[in-house]
């Protein structure tokens, strides 16, 4: 079989290793990749929102199965021409994919079929925004409705931040027409969870759980990043949590989109905070998460390929996912300055020909190879990964693994899993 995984970070690399164990791949193609990901597949220098050449490249190819893994091409309704021209792919419709693509669309789901989630509201008037949030509490968060490179939430403590957020985001459209609309909703405070599934439009099956890491430094301190760090399982997901995410969550979202008349195939996933009234919902992705997906595909023992086959068949519910024992974690290494400004071109020292590390899942982010050694070449370079019997050996051991690489300025979390070690030992 054939394979074209369009995108080129980290989750795509986790995607293409796990792919590669089927036995029927023959090939796989990835576009655009990157230089680590050029090592375990043949990169094709297509932009992931190109939707007409990625077409033209899957047709000529004759590939047999696409994944599509970003949120643009989904959204742009890349899954659509896909199937349209006869060349199936795991990834939601244009229509399923606003889940993600609309904040405005996935709230007014939430709220329509009594999912749980924050208190909120929706703006296409600057003026009438303030107002409502001049009568509020603070913090107060305030989310373009688009697509906004995971940078679209603001958190304003006071109603000066949150009339500058406002008017950055309505005004002086710091996101594009991402900001048309707005969603001003309630401060919700509790762990995270992000909880991925696989869906086929009727079933719903949930991936291990995790732990993301989103802001840039240690402590939860700094800018929001696309995330830093991931372990899995998250140990504030217990059985009692997940199954009322089950029932409450998961199950009402795809009866949801069912109704709605967009069913949802792909993975779902699902962010969530674990309030004192019990879970609800603060995001919904119609992709895979990136770090998450380092850290929750090392742990899959079923075949990956068949489970997404079974996404699209619709067949989901006569495969038995199986996952193993243990745990894993992923630290991811930065240029220094991401989120901000960072240089690239940098030589990345202690990788092997294939950019990987001897006992680790070594997934690269933004990496080049120059036909002799590896360069940076974006803001999240790498993603260190390493299963073990539990959180706090599996974090000693993607420490101890990171610690044979270097570039200058290489950036890292220190505290990767340090919330989750503690709430282990709570319990
Ligand atoms: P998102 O890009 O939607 O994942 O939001 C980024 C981060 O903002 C989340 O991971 C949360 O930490 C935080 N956040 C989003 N919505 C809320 C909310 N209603 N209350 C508290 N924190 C939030
Ligand atoms: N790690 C968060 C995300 O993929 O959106």
């Amino acid at each position: 079989m054939k394979i074209l995984v369009v995108g080129g970070g980290g989750r795509e690399h986790a995607v293409i290793r796990k792919l590669k164990q089927n036995p029927n791949v023959t090939d796989i193609f990835c576009a655009p990749g990157n230089g680590g990901i050029s090592r375990d597949a043949a990169c094709v220098p297509i932009k992931a929102t190109d939707i007409e050449a990625m077409l033209g490249f899957a047709l000529s190819e004759k590939i047999d199965f696409a994944v599509i893994t970003p949120d643009d091409p989904l959204v742009l309704g890349m899954a659509d021409e896909f199937r349209k021209h006869g060349i199936p792919c795991f990834g939601p419709s244009k229509d399923a994919a606003r889940i993600e693509g609309s904040k405005v669309f996935s709230k007014n789901l939430m709220k329509k079929y009594g999912i749980p989630t924050a208190d909120y509201q929706t703006f296409s008037s600057e003026d009438e925004a303030v107002d409502y949030i001049s009568k509020g509490s603070f913090p107060i968060v305030i989310k373009a409705d688009g697509l906004a490179l995971g940078k679209g939430v603001i958190i304003a403590e006071n109603l000066e931040d949150a009339k500058a957020a406002v008017h950055s985001i309505m005004s002086d459209k710091i996101f594009g027409a991402s900001g048309n609309n707005i969603v001003v909703e309630e401060f919700l405070t509790g762990p995270e969870i992000s909880a991925l599934t696989f869906c086929d439009g009727k079933c719903v099956k949930p991936m291990v759980s995790s732990m993301d890491h989103k802001r840039v430094f240690d402590d939860n301190r700094g800018p929001n990043t696309g995330g830093m760090g991931v372990v899995a399982p998250n140990p504030f997901f217990t059985e009692a949590v997940a199954n009322e995410c089950m029932e409450k969550i998961f199950l009402p979202t795809i009866k949801a989109m069912q109704e709605e008349g967009c069913p949802f195939q792909g993975c779902l996933y699902f962010g969530l905070m674990l309030t004192p009234n019990g879970p609800k919902v603060i995001e919904y992705n119609c992709r895979f998460g990136d770090p998450e997906t380092q850290a929750i595909l090392p742990l899959l023992e079923t075949d990956l390929l068949d489970i997404m086959l079974a996404t699209t068949n619709g067949t989901l519910n006569d495969i038995d996912i199986k996952w193993k024992d243990g745990a894993c974690a992923c630290v991811v290494a930065a240029s220094g300055g991401y989120p901000g400004k960072y240089p690239t071109g940098l030589a990345i020292s202690g990788l092997n020909s294939d950019g990987q590390i001897d006992g680790a899942d070594v997934f690269h982010a933004g990496t080049k190879f120059d036909g002799e050694q590896f360069l940076t070449a974006g803001g999240r370079v790498l993603s260190v990964c390493c299963v073990a019997k539990d959180v706090p050996a599996a974090q000693r051991a993607a420490y101890e693994k990171l610690s044979q690489v270097s570039f200058e300025n290489m950036h890292f979390r220190r505290d990767i899993g340090a919330v989750a070690i503690a709430a282990i030992n709570n319990k």
